[in-house]
Formats: structure tokens, C-alpha cells, sequence
């Protein structure tokens, strides 16, 4: 009688474990349906694939004045420029003297000595082209390419630890641009996120002047950054806390900062489409783990130490699979078009949007490839 119940008891707390197990853990672990006003479509598994031979991760995408490109930094610390005539990537630029030792595709313990080139964009006057390096601030490379020179090292006494994206104001000779972390490097990305880091800063360059100004700090992983159409603000990109922020530049606000939007995942860069609309690149959607995790710092705390090679899988429990996803924005931060690929059938992990003569080009950190899709 006894030993009926017990076992009566222990099978059904098994059943009641498997089915928490079964029920509960998929959607503690896997991204949630997007709840946004606008309805999502799941169709960026078209998008046409170009892939980077003996590369990776091109976070960034930029054309140059005349057109020609898109040109990509790679996780080996090049800067790599598409010959659709030929079509195959060519060497335009490095950030790093000293590449001796930048042989591998994905190194990330030799970032620092290589350089790790995130956000790029042109300077339509002159050609050429700013680059926000991870590990060496914000650099500059002339049309013709080559080793890129130095422009911003430091910002109120604290060096560029984490530099990651901009815009520029071509207009006023401004730069926007941001630096991610005080205290973690590029490579740390997931412990920083996981500790709950907030030493980000928004930071503004004046080219005529050469002053530096740093207009936010404390931000929680700052990240992309983009000039409104009209040049009154600038967007920028928080990761943690799934925010875009929106910081006036000019008219009756100018120095003030508000969100510009919540999202339903990570934002990373963003770029403006010649409409005034904001594409903004999700690197993934916010699932409850990563939502658990994000509100218990302490836990994130305890995975500081953990080593390099640890931090791919740490990052595949926190996205919880494979997807990819880009929402595009109103000048007034309303989401106007969802584009996923639920189940990263083509596209995975996106960290910039670039709309180009009614092609979006998609390009990821994560990933050894370049995606085009067709908008009509
Ligand atoms: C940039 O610096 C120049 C020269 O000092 C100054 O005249 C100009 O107002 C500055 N621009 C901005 C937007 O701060």
C-alpha cells in the first residue's frame, strides 16, 4: 500500500516535472511571437545570399559616393569591398599596422592587435570613409583605402574601450558616434549584456574644432546610431534594455533625451532609407530567459569568468535559435514593417539594414555572409 503511493508519487511528480519541462522550458528558451501593431512577415528567407570567403562577420555595410560597394569590416580586421563585376570581395582597407597574426577568419582573442571594424559610413564631400573600430576608436581611410589614421582615441580622459557605430552631419562637420562599454571589449559582448553594464557612452566629434563631447553616458550597451533626415536628432541604439533612444540636436529640445521606441529584441544598428525612415537591425528577439537573465544580474555576474570559447554557446542559450529579424521606423518611431526569418532558414542574426534602390542589404556579425533582398 505504501510503496503503491510512493510510487504513485514519484511518477507523478515526474510527469509534473516533464511536462513543465515540455510545456514550459521551449518557451523559456525560444523567442516569443513578436507583439508589435504591425503584423510580421516571415518571408527574409528569399533574400539571395553572398558569402564572404575565409571571412566573418561583417557587422556594418556602406556604398561610396559614387555608388560602388557595399564595402564590410570582417572580424580579421579588414575592410572589404563587393565587385558585383566580378563578383568576389577585394581588400580595401585595415585598421591595424600589425597583421602579422590576422590569418584566421575568427580570432577573437586577437582583436585588439588586428582590429575589429564595426560601424562604417562615408563622408559623401571628400569620400572618405569613417570606420568605428571595436578596438582602436574612431578611424578615418581615404577613397583609395589602405591603413586607415586615426581621428578619436578618447573621450573626457576615458579611452574608446568598445567603439561601434555613427553617423555623420555633413552639414555641421559632425560625427556621432558610440562607444558600447567602459569596461568590456568587443569579445566580452555577452558578459557585458549579462552584468548589466551601464558605462556606454553617445559621443559627438566636431571635425572643424576637433572637440569631443560626450552627450549620454551611463547607457546600458550603446550601440547603433543614425541622423534624422531633417538633422534635428539622432536615434541610438541601447541593446540591453531593447531601447531606441532619440537625443535632440537642434530646435527646442536640443540636449534632451526621450525613448524613441520599445522593442520586442536587441537592437544594433540603424540606418536611415532616403524616406526619413529608420531601418533598425534586431540581432535577436527577447526571450524569457534572456529577459530572467537581464533582471538578474547577479547570475550574469557569476559567468564573468567564463572563457572565450565559452561565449558562442552562452550566446546560443540567450537567443534561444536560430532567427532573424528587421523592423523598419517611422521618422516618429512608429514600427511600420516587420521582416523576419523565424526560423533563420537563410537569414540569421542581423546587425544592419541598409535600403539601397529598393533592395535591402542585410549584413550580421555572427554570420560568414551578406544577404540582398528584393523589396519589390
Ligand atoms: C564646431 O566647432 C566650430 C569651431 O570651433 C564651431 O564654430 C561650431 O559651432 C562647432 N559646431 C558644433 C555643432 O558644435
Amino acid at each position: 500500500m505504501a510503496r503503491g503511493s510512493d510510487m504513485v508519487l514519484t511518477a507523478s511528480t515526474i510527469a509534473a516535472i516533464s511536462t513543465f519541462a515540455v510545456l514550459y522550458l521551449p518557451r523559456f528558451l525560444s523567442p516569443p511571437p513578436l507583439s508589435l501593431p504591425t503584423p510580421s512577415h516571415d518571408i527574409l528567407h528569399r533574400a539571395e545570399t553572398i558569402q564572404l570567403p575565409a571571412a566573418f562577420g561583417p557587422e556594418s555595410l556602406a556604398f561610396d559616393p559614387s555608388g560602388a560597394g557595399p564595402y564590410t569590416g570582417v572580424a580579421d580586421g579588414r575592410i572589404l569591398k563587393w565587385d558585383p563585376s566580378s563578383s568576389s570581395w577585394v581588400e580595401f582597407a585595415v585598421t591595424s599596422s600589425s597583421r602579422k597574426e590576422c590569418t584566421r577568419p575568427f580570432a577573437p582573442e586577437l582583436e585588439h592587435v588586428c582590429g575589429r571594424p564595426l560601424g562604417l559610413k562615408f563622408e559623401q564631400k571628400t569620400g572618405d570613409l569613417y570606420i568605428a573600430d571595436a578596438y582602436f576608436g574612431l578611424l578615418r581611410v581615404g577613397p583609395q583605402g589602405g591603413l586607415a589614421s586615426k581621428v578619436v582615441t578618447e573621450a573626457e580622459g576615458l579611452p574608446l574601450y568598445f567603439t561601434n557605430d555613427m553617423d555623420i552631419d555633413e552639414e555641421d562637420d559632425i560625427i556621432y558616434f558610440t562607444d558600447s562599454s567602459t569596461k568590456f571589449r568587443r569579445r566580452h559582448f555577452m558578459p557585458s549584456i549579462l552584468s548589466g553594464d551601464k558605462t556606454g557612452r553617445f559621443i559627438k566629434y566636431n571635425k572643424s574644432s576637433k572637440e569631443v563631447t560626450v552627450l549620454l553616458r551611463g547607457l546600458a550597451f550603446a550601440n547603433g546610431v543614425a541622423l534624422s533626415k531633417d538633422r534635428s536628432f539622432v536615434v541610438v541604439a541601447e541593446t540591453s534594455t531593447c531601447k531606441i533612444l532619440r537625443y535632440w540636436v537642434r530646435g527646442p529640445n536640443a540636449g534632451e533625451v526621450e525613448t524613441f521606441v520599445d522593442l520586442p529584441g536587441y537592437p544594433d544598428n540603424i540606418r536611415r532609407n532616403s524616406k526619413g525612415e529608420f531601418w533598425v537591425a534586431l540581432h535577436a528577439k527577447k526571450t524569457r530567459l534572456a529577459d530572467w537573465l537581464l533582471r538578474n544580474t547577479w547570475f550574469g555576474n557569476t559567468l564573468l569568468k567564463i572563457p572565450l570559447s565559452s561565449v558562442q554557446r552562452l550566446h546560443a542559450l540567450f537567443v534561444g535559435g536560430h532567427h532573424a529579424i528587421a523592423v523598419k521606423l517611422s521618422e516618429d518611431g512608429q514600427v511600420v514593417e516587420v521582416l523576419e526569418d523565424a526560423r533563420g532558414k537563410q537569414v540569421r542574426y542581423v546587425s544592419e539594414v541598409e535600403e539601397r534602390d529598393g533592395k535591402l542589404w542585410i549584413a550580421s556579425v555572427m554570420m560568414p555572409s551578406v544577404w540582398v533582398y528584393s523589396l519589390h
